[in-house]
C-alpha cells in the first residue's frame, strides 16, 4: 500500500510517500522559519497562508521524485492534531479532497504518534513494547508504548515543554527563533564549570517534568553576569547540561518503573547531540537498546505521517468524508 502523507501542524510543510513493501519512496520538507523569525515565534495566520502556498508544489515534487502519479496512491494521511487549527485545516482539507478525487481512503493522524513511530522509518527499527521520550517544541512526555494505538502517558511537563525552554533561553541569549539548535551549537564553546543550573523536579518522586524554572534561572544569570560572548556560551552550556541531566534522570526512573528494555527518543529536541550521547551512556550501562530517528525525522516531517497513515490504513482504519481537526487531542485517545 502506498500512502501520501501531509504534515502541516505548525511551521513546517512536510510531504512524503510511504510504501508498505519498499518503505519511504520520497519526502520533502519546507520550513517557514524565516517568515516567523522576525516576530520571535510562530504567527498562526502566516503559517496557514504559507502552507496554502507551498503544499501543492511539494506534493507534485514528491510524486515526480517517486516517479508516481495520483493513480498510484492507495491512501492519503494528514496530521489531524494537535497543532494550530488553521495550519491543520490546510493539510486536512487538501488531504481529504485528494483522497476523494483519487477515490481512496483518507486518514487523520495524531502528530505525536507520528513522532513516536518515526524510528520505524529507519532500517534498524525498534520492536514493541518500548518506552518513548517525546521531546518537542510543544510536548515533553514519557510514553509506555505497547503497540500501534496502545499508548500510556506516564510522565508529562507541568509547564514549558523541553523545546520551548530551549527556545525561550535561546531568545534570551539573542539567538533568534527557534533557537534550540543554535543554543546547542553555542553550548559546545561553553565552560561547564562556570555556572550550575538546578535540575528541576529530580528531588521529587514521579515522572513529571518542569522546565520553566530553568529559563528564569537563565534570566537571573544574564542579569548578574551580562551577555558577553563567552558568558552567553557558558549560560547555554549550563542550561543544556541541566535540561539533558533532567531528561536522562527521568528516563532512568521510567525504565525502572516499567522494566522496559528499549528506549525510543523522538521529537525536535531528540536531535540534540548532548542528549543523544548522555542517553546512550545511560542505556549502555543498563543493557537497554536505544533508538532515534535520523535528525531530519526528529523534527516535524511528512514521512512520519505517511508511515503512521499506512499502518492505520493497513489495519482497516480510515476517516469519513467530513473534514475534522483537533487543536488539542490526548495521545492516549488516538
Ligand atoms: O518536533 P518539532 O520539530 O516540533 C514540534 O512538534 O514542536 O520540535 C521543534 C523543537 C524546537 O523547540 C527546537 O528548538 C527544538 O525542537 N530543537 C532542538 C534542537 N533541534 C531542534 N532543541 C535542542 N537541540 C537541538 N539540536
Ligand atoms: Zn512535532
Amino acid at each position: 500500500m502506498r500512502v501520501l502523507g501531509l504534515e502541516t501542524s505548525c511551521d513546517e510543510t512536510g510531504v512524503a510517500i510511504y510504501d508498505s513493501e519498499s518503505g519511504l519512496l520520497a519526502h520533502t520538507i519546507y520550513t517557514q522559519t524565516d517568515i516567523h523569525a522576525k516576530w520571535g515565534g510562530v504567527v498562526p495566520e502566516l503559517a496557514s497562508r504559507d502552507h496554502v502556498r507551498k503544499i501543492i508544489p511539494l506534493i507534485e515534487e514528491v510524486l515526480v521524485a517517486a516517479k508516481l502519479t495520483g493513480k498510484d496512491i492507495d491512501g492519503v494521511a494528514f496530521t489531524k492534531g494537535p497543532g494550530l487549527v488553521g495550519a491543520l485545516l490546510v493539510g486536512a482539507m487538501l488531504g481529504r479532497t485528494l483522497a476523494f478525487a483519487w477515490n481512496v481512503p483518507a486518514i487523520g493522524v495524531h502528530h505525536l504518534e507520528g513522532h513516536l513511530l518515526a524510528p520505524f522509518l529507519e532500517e534498524q527499527a525498534p520492536q514493541f513494547p518500548f518506552l518513548a521520550l517525546l521531546v518537542s517544541g510543544g510536548h515533553t512526555e514519557l510514553v509506555n508504548v505497547a503497540g500501534i494505538g496502545d499508548y500510556q502517558v506516564i510522565g508529562d511537563t507541568l509547564d514549558d515543554a523541553a523545546g520551548e525552554a530551549f527556545d525561550k533561553t535561546a531568545k534570551l541569549l539573542g539567538l533568534g527563533y527557534p533557537g534550540g539548535a543554535a543554543l546547542a551549537r553555542l553550548a559546545e564553546q561553553g565552560n561547564p564549570e562556570r555556572f550550575h543550573f538546578p535540575r528541576p523536579m529530580v528531588d521529587r518522586p514521579g515522572l513529571d517534568f518542569s522546565f520553566s524554572g530553568l529559563k528564569t534561572f537563565a534570566l537571573h544569570t544574564v542579569e548578574a553576569h551580562g551577555l558577553d560572548e563567552q558568558t552567553k556560551a557558558d549560560i547555554a552550556r549550563a542550561f543544556q547540561d541541566a535540561a539533558v541531566a533532567t531528561l536522562v534522570i527521568k528516563c532512568k526512573r521510567a525504565l525502572d518503573a516499567t522494566k522496559q528494555k528499549t528506549l525510543v527518543v523522538a521529537g525536535g529536541v531528540g536531535a540534540n547531540k548532548a542528549l543523544r550521547e548522555a542517553l546512550k551512556i545511560m542505556c549502555d550501562k543498563r543493557g537497554v537498546s536505544l533508538y532515534f530517528p535520523r535528525q531530519e525525522f526528529c523534527t516535524d516531517n511528512g514521512a512520519m505521517i505517511a508511515y503512521v497513515g499506512c499502518q492505520r490504513l493497513l489495519r482497516g482504519e480510515h476517516d469519513d468524508l467530513s473534514v475534522n481537526v483537533c487543536a488539542r487531542w490526548p495521545l492516549e485517545t488516538c
